[in-house]
Order: structure tokens, then C-alpha cells, then sequence
């Protein structure tokens, strides 16, 4: 009758998959497969059925935890400590002398251990003469057995155990391990869980607690029992895992029924164990063929941690990617932004270099804001650095490094020159293509700015004179007071700045000289500014001579407030030391006066200060007072020397003829020469600061304090001959 029905609903279910009428179909589903299920063909002596899922649970007897999940699973524990589940057929099998008693059996189960903990303890399949299992105790028992449990006693039972923890005292061999139990949880039979590959010819072994499913097959025929283990793809292997003779009969001496079912149990080590199909039967050719396809499915429970979607994953992978990228452009974009060219020789500067970081960051990033303004060879950027120091960064691009070694070598060494009428100057930076000068900021500005535009207040005589005599001082200190002779080679208006307390500040160091070493070499000679520019610059070069005569045409400048040459203006007035000398020739020095300083000087202070301008530019050499008699001359220590303007070489403008290319050079330079370098003094680094009292940070007033300086020594590495060399601001 059973297989009439099989017959049919396979006819039927064909039939409606064609028709693809699915409500009908799922409707005989339900009302087929519910009678399906549980297959049992039972006569006195033949018992044979299938549970191809648990949900009919006719026949079945469970008890503790065991119980049928809503999937069709058989679950015989959950996953909590010490439990224990037993599910057994209710129809036990009968025994009869006549007839000895043999039985397979087929299952599949599945130990899902609960992530993070150990799994255990294991399923058995037993054949016992009862139910009642309620002496039996969970952990390693099994459900089954009991601590007074001994092959003495009189329980009678056998089970298959599939042990998944290592009992030394029942003799296990590990935490994987198949074995057979006769009355006592001492195995008779036992062997690490595996199975034999036909294909492979070798024994495969199998982890119990994978979660897979594994087909378990128990065959009793002959007093012979044996047992496999295969996973859920594999046939039956050909070869038992087990082979114990075992005479049933003998065994369960008194009993004429025998029941067949499951025990599983847990301890702290904790599993889900799972039946997902039985088959069994009294004689081994009708047993029921698994279809892997029916089976329900096992519960994987995650660990927490890994329970993201591949989605989450990916983006998550992706995001951190994106913002490497992004750290990474950002970092080689500082790398690039901030990057500095340093190298070996510049070891010994490293005290007076600036990062460029910390010179970007003073400067706001040289900001529009703290523009400054720009002179003949950068731009120039106010600043503060943390330590609240005020400075002004002059950026200074150049084509080569040649010279640049050189030029390092000068500002550092422009860090000795101290006099309070100087700009001091901090240090440097170098990068690429640039370099960038960092000195001491000059919160009132260039002087000519003061002399020229009109919206600033007019500078008094007084303040002139002051700063007159302060860059005399800075200049005689400078060709006489440091360790070599130092030319500035520019002075003029433009040059000066003013610090807080309008002192004249000899400062702007430009890059004449540098920028002749970075290869414009028509201007070797010639580095100035028409109007400045001593007329034997061209053909003997700079020297003490050619800043004096620079320094008397500045005189007149700011006496006069006009600039040396104003091509706009008529003839006799637009070379400002023909004009002046003219002006003197007349009687009438006082109208060469700046107008705008009115009547508020006293004429012969102005007076003396414009002859000294005539006397200083004397197109002859010879003539010219040194910076020495300039300052005793200023300070009125010294009397001028008798002169007039018919005095040859007084007031003559003699035009310096320079190319238009060094006519860009114009701009503030350093130079020195090393005079006498037979001297000495072999451990004197040439850029270490003299210690010693140094008296040029005042301006010298008497005659007396002019040889208080001791004659400073020549360092010895700086090449014989003039050594011209460029210096910053
Ligand atoms: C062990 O099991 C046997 C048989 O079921 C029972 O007679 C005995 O009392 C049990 N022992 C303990 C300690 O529970
Ligand atoms: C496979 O395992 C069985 C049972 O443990 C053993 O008897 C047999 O020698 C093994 N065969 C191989 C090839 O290891
Ligand atoms: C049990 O295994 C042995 C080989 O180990 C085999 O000869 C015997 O036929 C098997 N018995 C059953 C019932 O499968
Ligand atoms: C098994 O045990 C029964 C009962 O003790 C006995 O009659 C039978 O001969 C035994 N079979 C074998 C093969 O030893
Ligand atoms: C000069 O600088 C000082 C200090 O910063 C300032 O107080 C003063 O106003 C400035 N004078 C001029 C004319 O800019």
C-alpha cells in the first residue's frame, strides 16, 4: 500500500511540474510528504523504516532535550551545558530463536559545535532492551551510561558512539573517534573517525565537529558489526571503519525486544547534535536510499565577529582603500609642499637652517597677507614663529646650485656681523630652485618709502640725521670691524630699513653677487644701482671706495629728498650731485634741501651733510673720505677738509654705462675681500662667531673709540685674493 502511494505521488508531482500549477503542487506536498515521511513496513519479522525528516514524528519517542526543529531537524541537544536528549523508534524489534537477529542502519547527523567554545561530547546510536534511560548521566556517559555503569553490572546495552572528547580512562584514542560500546562506556571497538576512499585507496579522516553532515552506517548481520563514516557526498565506502564480532544474542540474554534510536549529551564542552535522516531496517537489501537534496538544512551559528555580509566586507575594504589613497596623496603632497634640498656640506649650517615647514607656517602659508613687498630678487613675507619672534623671509629663486654652497657659507657668517644698525639675520632655507632668507622684521619699512611717499609723515632732520649716521657707523663697521672686510656694494634709500625706533638698519642684503654665480656673469663687475655706482665699479670693481661713493650719493638723497637721477625733471636739476653742486656754486646749497622739511633743520648741520655727500662722491677714488672719517666727520669730530665745488672731481656726474642685463641685478649685495690671508690661527672655524666684547653694536662717536677694536684674525680657509661672495637679507 505504502509504495502504491510512492508510486502515485511521484506520478502526480511529475505531472504538476509540468503544468507548473505550483499551488497545487505544494497543496499534495503537504499532504503527501507528511504521510511520506515516516515509510514503515512492519511485520513480525521484518521492521524497516525511513524518517527522511523528523517532522512526523509518529513512532518516535523523545524525551529531556531532545526535540524536532521546525526545519525537520532532529535535534538531540541544544547547545547548553550538560544536557541530554534520547530519540528512539517506538516499535521495538522482535527477537525469536528461530530467527537470529542482524540489522542495518543508516543515518545521517551532524555535531555543530557552539562557536568560541569546545564542542562535545558526541551521539550513539543504541540498541537497548528500554527506554528509560533516567540513571543515565550527560558529559561522557553519553546519555547512555552512568559512573557505576561495568561490563559486570547487569545494564545491557550497545551503543555506536561518535566521541568527539578525549577520555583517557574509557581507553579513547583521541577527540575524534568512532567506537562500539557493549554494556559499558569501555570500547571494544575503536578508531579515529575516518573513512576509506575507494577512489583514493587511502583512509580519509573526518572532523566530527565540523558541523558537516556525516552518514553514519551500522551493520549487524552474522554476529559480525560494522561501522562506517563517510561525508555527506560520498557512497558507502567499501571498506568498514569498524569490524567488531559481537553475538547479540548472547547479549541481551532475557530480552525479545529490542529498541533502536539515538543518545547524544553535553558537558561544559558543548555541541548541537543533529539527526537529519534514519533509515532502518531488519534485513539489509530493502534499506531506503538517501537523497541528499531532502535534507533539511543544518544551522551554522556564527561567531558575532564574523557576522558580516560579503558586502559589508568589501565595503569596508573599499573605504579603507579610499582613505589610504587619500593619506597617501596627502602625505606626499606635504612631502612635495614642505620638501627641502639639503646637502652633506651644509652639516655644519644646520644651527641656522629653518624647515621650510616652519617658515611656511610663520608665514600663513606666505599668505597675500603677510606680503611684504618685492625686491630684485624675491619676494618678501612677514612672519611669526612660535617663539613669538617676528621675522621677514625673503624667497629668492635661483637656476643652478653653483654658488649656492658659497652663498650658505656667507649668511651664516652674516650671522657675526652684529651692529644695531644692521638687519640681523636669523638663518636660511634651502629648497629646490629656491632659497629663502630669514631675518629679523623691520616693522616701519625701507627708508625711501619714508623719503618719497607722500602719504606717510614726513621724516624730520633730526630722524635723517640719526639714520645717516647710523649706516655710517654700520658701514665703517663693516669695512673694518668684522673678520673680512665686507662691502655692502648697494646702499642706497631702498636698502635702509627703519626699525621701531626709526634707526637706520643697513639690511636688504640682496643676491647681487649670488646671482652672478648663478650665471649671469656680463654683471660680474659691475653690481649696483645707477645712480649709486662709483664710476671705477666698470673697470677696478668694488671696493671700501665704491660704498663710499654710494654712501655720499645716499647722503644727498635723503638731504635732498629726490632720487640721484630724474630723467623727468629740466636739465640742470635731474642729476641730483651736479645740481647740488650747482646749488653750492650759486651760494645757495639750502635750495637743493628737501622742501618738505620747510625751515625745521639747522642749515649748517644740512649743509655739512651735503658737502659730505659731494666730498664722499668724488669720481676720484683717491679723494674720497673712508667711512672712518665719515662717521668723525657726521659726529662733527673731525672738521671737513677745505674744499669747494670747483674742487676737481666735486660734483660731477660721470654716468656708469651698464648693459641692460645687469641693470635688472641692481640690488643690495655683500661682498668682502680677505685683504692679508698669510694669518694663523688654525682652529678658527671661519664660520663661528668671534666671542670678545665687539663694540660696533652702538654708534662710535669719539675719535678715541676708533682703534678699541682688536684687529680681527683672518680665517684660514678662505682662498687667497678679493673673495667676492653674496650675501642675504
Ligand atoms: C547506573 O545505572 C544503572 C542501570 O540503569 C542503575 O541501576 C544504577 O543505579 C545507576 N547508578 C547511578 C549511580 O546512578
Ligand atoms: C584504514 O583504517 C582501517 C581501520 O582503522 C585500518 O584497518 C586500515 O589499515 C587503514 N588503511 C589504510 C590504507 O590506512
Ligand atoms: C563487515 O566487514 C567485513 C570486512 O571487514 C565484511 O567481510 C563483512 O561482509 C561485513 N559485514 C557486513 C554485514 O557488512
Ligand atoms: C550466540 O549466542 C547464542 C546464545 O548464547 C548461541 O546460541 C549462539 O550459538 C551464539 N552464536 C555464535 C556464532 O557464537
Ligand atoms: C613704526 O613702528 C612702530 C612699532 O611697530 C609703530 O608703533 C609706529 O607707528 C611706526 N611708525 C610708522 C610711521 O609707521
Amino acid at each position: 500500500m505504502h509504495r502504491l502511494e510512492v508510486r502515485e505521488y511521484l506520478h502526480i508531482r511529475s505531472r504538476l511540474s509540468d503544468s507548473s500549477s505550483a499551488m497545487a503542487r505544494w497543496l499534495l506536498q503537504i499532504l503527501v510528504i507528511s504521510s511520506l515521511h515516516l515509510i514503515s513496513l512492519s511485520s513480525q519479522q521484518e521492521s524497516r523504516f525511513v524518517y527522511e525528516n523528523f517532522l512526523n514524528q509518529e513512532h518516535l519517542y523523545l524525551d529531556k532535550s531532545a526535540k524536532v526543529l521546525p526545519s525537520g531537524l532532529l535535534q538531540l541537544t541544544k547547545s547548553l551545558e550538560h544536557q541530554i536528549g534520547h530519540a528512539f523508534y517506538k516499535k521495538p524489534i522482535e527477537l525469536s530463536a528461530s530467527r537470529p537477529l542482524s540489522f542495518s542502519t543508516h543515518f545521517v547527523c551532524a555535531l555543530v559545535p557552539k562557536p568560541g567554545v569546545e564542542g562535545g561530547h558526541g551521539i550513539a546510536f543504541v540498541v537497548s532492551p528500554s527506554v528509560d534511560f533516567s540513571h543515565a548521566e550527560s558529559t561522557r556517559y553519553l546519555g547512555v551510561f552512568n559512573v557505576s555503569t561495568s561490563e559486570s553490572s547487569s545494564f545491557r546495552v550497545l551503543a555506536v558512539e561518535l566521541d568527539t572528547i578525549w577520555n583517557p580512562d574509557f581507553k579513547d584514542i583521541n577527540n575524534n573517534h568512532v567506537g562500539i560500546d557493549v554494556n559499558s562506556p569501555l570500547s571494544v571497538g575503536i578508531a579515529s573517525a575516518s573513512y576509506y576512499s575507494d577512489i583514493k585507496g587511502i583512509n580519509e579522516s573526518i572532523s566530527l565537529l565540523s558541523g558537516n553532515p556525516i552518514q553514519v552506517w551500522v551493520d549487524y548481520v552474522g554476529n559480525m558489526l560494522n561501522v562506517s563514516i563517510a561525508p555527506l557526498e560520498v557512497q558507502k565506502p567499501s571498506r568498514p571503519l569498524l569490524s567488531q564480532p559481537i553475538n547479540l544474542s548472547e547479549n541481551f540474554p532475557n530480552s525479545s525486544r529490542l529498541f533502536v534510536g539515538f543518545s547524544a549529551a553535553t558537558g561544559t564542552a558543548i555541541s548541537n547534535q543533529y539527526i537529519l535522516w534514519w533509515s532502518f531496517s531488519t534485513s539489509r537489501g530493502t534499506l531506503q536510499r538517501l537523497d541528499i537534496s531532502k535534507l533539511p538544512e543544518v544551522p551554522h551559528p556564527r561567531a558575532p565577529h564574523k557576522n558580516f555580509s560579503p558586502w559589508i566586507i568589501i565595503l569596508v575594504v573599499c573605504l579603507a582603500a579610499v582613505v589610504l589613497a587619500v593619506l597617501a596623496g596627502i602625505y606626499f603632497r606635504r612631502r612635495k609642499k614642505y620638501s627641502e634640498v639639503s646637502e652633506t656640506w651644509e652639516k655644519e649650517f644646520d644651527a641656522h637652517r629653518f624647515s621650510y615647514k616652519s617658515l611656511f607656517k610663520a608665514t600663513k602659508g606666505f599668505s597675500k597677507d603677510e606680503f611684504l613687498g618685492k625686491g630684485g630678487f624675491g619676494e618678501v613675507y612677514r612672519g611669526n614663529l612660535p617663539q613669538g619672534r617676528e621675522i621677514a623671509v625673503k624667497r629668492v629663486s635661483h637656476n643652478g646650485d653653483e654658488g649656492v654652497k658659497q652663498f650658505v657659507a656667507e649668511v651664516v657668517s652674516m650671522r657675526c656681523l652684529k651692529h644695531r644698525n644692521l638687519v640681523p639675520l636669523f638663518g636660511y632655507c634651502r629648497r629646490k630652485r629656491e632659497l629663502l632668507l630669514v631675518s629679523e622684521y623691520m616693522p616701519n619699512g625701507s627708508l625711501d618709502e619714508h623719503l618719497f611717499d607722500e602719504t606717510k609723515p614726513v621724516l624730520s632732520w633730526p630722524q635723517r640725521l640719526v639714520v645717516v649716521k647710523g649706516i655710517a657707523s654700520a658701514l665703517w663697521y663693516l669695512h673694518t670691524g668684522a673678520d673680512q672686510v665686507v662691502l655692502h656694494r648697494d646702499v642706497k634709500a631702498s636698502n635702509i630699513m627703519l626699525d621701531a625706533e626709526f634707526n637706520g638698519r643697513l639690511g636688504d642684503f640682496g643676491m647681487a653677487r649670488f646671482h652672478e654665480h648663478g650665471g649671469n656673469a656680463a654683471t660680474t663687475a659691475a653690481v649696483g644701482t645707477v645712480g649709486y655706482m662709483a664710476p671705477e665699479l666698470i673697470t677696478m670693481g668694488a671696493s671700501t671706495g665704491t660704498d663710499v661713493y654710494a654712501f655720499g650719493v645716499f647722503m644727498l638723497e635723503v638731504t635732498c629728498g629726490r632720487r640721484p637721477v630724474e630723467p623727468q625733471l629740466q636739465v640742470e636739476k635731474r642729476h641730483m650731485i651736479k645740481w647740488v653742486c650747482e646749488c653750492w656754486k650759486k651760494d645757495s646749497l639750502l635750495d637743493a634741501t628737501d622742501p618738505r622739511l620747510g625751515n625745521e633743520y639747522l642749515p649748517e648741520e644740512v649743509e655739512m651733510v651735503m658737502k659730505l655727500g659731494l666730498l664722499c662722491s668724488n669720481i676720484v677714488p683717491e679723494s674720497r673720505p673712508t667711512m672712518e672719517q665719515v662717521v668723525l666727520y657726521l659726529n662733527k669730530n673731525l672738521p671737513l677738509p677745505d674744499f669747494s665745488p670747483y674742487t676737481l672731481g666735486i660734483g660731477t656726474f660721470a654716468p656708469v654705462l651698464v648693459d641692460a642685463a645687469s641693470l635688472v641685478v641692481s640690488s643690495a649685495s655683500w661682498s668682502w675681500s680677505a685683504p692679508s690671508m698669510s694669518s694663523s690661527s688654525a682652529n678658527h672655524s671661519p664660520y663661528a662667531c668671534q666671542s670678545g666684547d665687539q663694540p660696533w653694536g652702538q654708534t662710535l662717536d669719539t675719535k678715541n673709540s676708533l682703534h678699541i677694536v682688536p684687529e680681527p684674525e683672518k680665517p684660514k680657509t678662505l682662498s687667497a685674493g678679493v673673495k667676492t661672495v653674496t650675501l642675504p637679507a
